[in-house]
């Protein structure tokens, strides 16, 4: 069964399309494109729609409703995103230490995050990169288009006990470290090729510990070992 109904709302036009008693809403948001919502029965909505119009084919109701648009059927890109929790975060001892860090990755791109992070020229992280210095502190990479000005980078501070994890601070540009130094602005002085790992020799201001201290922080990560 294919019948459409129409209404104004608002100065959006919705359009309802029923196919084999699933009901489709397109509204066509003008100049922005078309948000599509599927509900499961078709008696609320075309009670919803009002009936001041009659049920017309949907190809007229398109044509009518916008001349420039060639489909209501507007593909959807679904890019992949890591949106760390609380319990994503593990003891960095379980993680692949690469150089001087921790590197995973949880969406499948270990060997191509390791491959980045070895490479002397850099390369970008794929998306999904979680890496940690120390127990308390990660930057995990975020979708493409996340944050441009991190490189879609997000920054945390953990608190991190036998318990396990806590969230204290994340975000792009305005998370710091425990000295209060800034996590993204530390890491953008890293040479561009390097996608803001800092490492010794990239760019960044040093850190105020040395690499003894770094050792004994990061085998006195306090949580459990999966
Ligand atoms: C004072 C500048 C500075 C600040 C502020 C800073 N970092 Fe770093 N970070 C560095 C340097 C330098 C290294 C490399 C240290 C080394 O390899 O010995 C580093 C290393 C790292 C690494 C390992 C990968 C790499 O870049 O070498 C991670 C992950 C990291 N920092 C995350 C953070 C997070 C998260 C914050 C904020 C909570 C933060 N950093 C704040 C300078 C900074």
């Amino acid at each position: 069964m294919l019948t459409s109904t129409r209404s104004r709302v608002h100065e959006l036009t919705i359009a309802s399309l029923v196919i084999d008693g699933w009901v489709v809403i397109t509204i066509p948001l003008r100049q922005i494109g078309f948000v599509a919502f599927v509900v499961a029965t078709s008696a609320a909505v075309f009670v919803a729609c009002g009936d001041d119009d009659a049920p017309r084919s949907i190809a007229s109701t398109v044509a009518d409703d916008d001349a420039t648009s060639s489909s209501a059927a507007t593909p959807t890109t679904v890019f992949e995103d890591l949106d760390m929790t609380d319990d994503d975060f593990v003891n960095i001892n379980a993680m692949t230490k690469v150089k001087g860090y921790f590197i995973d990755n949880r969406l499948g791109h270990l060997d191509e995050a390791i491959a980045v992070a070895e490479n002397p020229d850099g390369g970008t992280f794929p998306v999904g990169t979680i890496i940690q210095l120390v127990p308390q502190e990660a930057m995990v990479k975020r979708s493409p288009g996340w944050n441009p000005a991190t490189n879609d980078w997000e920054f945390f501070f953990l608190d991190v006990t036998a318990d396990g994890t806590t969230i204290a601070t994340r975000g792009a540009e305005d998370t710091v470290n425990r000295f209060g130094g800034n996590c993204a602005s530390c890491h953008a002085a890293a040479e561009p090729q390097y996608d803001f790992i800092c490492e010794d020799d990239h760019g960044c201001e040093p850190l105020p510990i040395g690499d003894d201290v770094i050792a004994s922080i990061q085998a006195a990560d306090p949580r459990p070992m999966p």
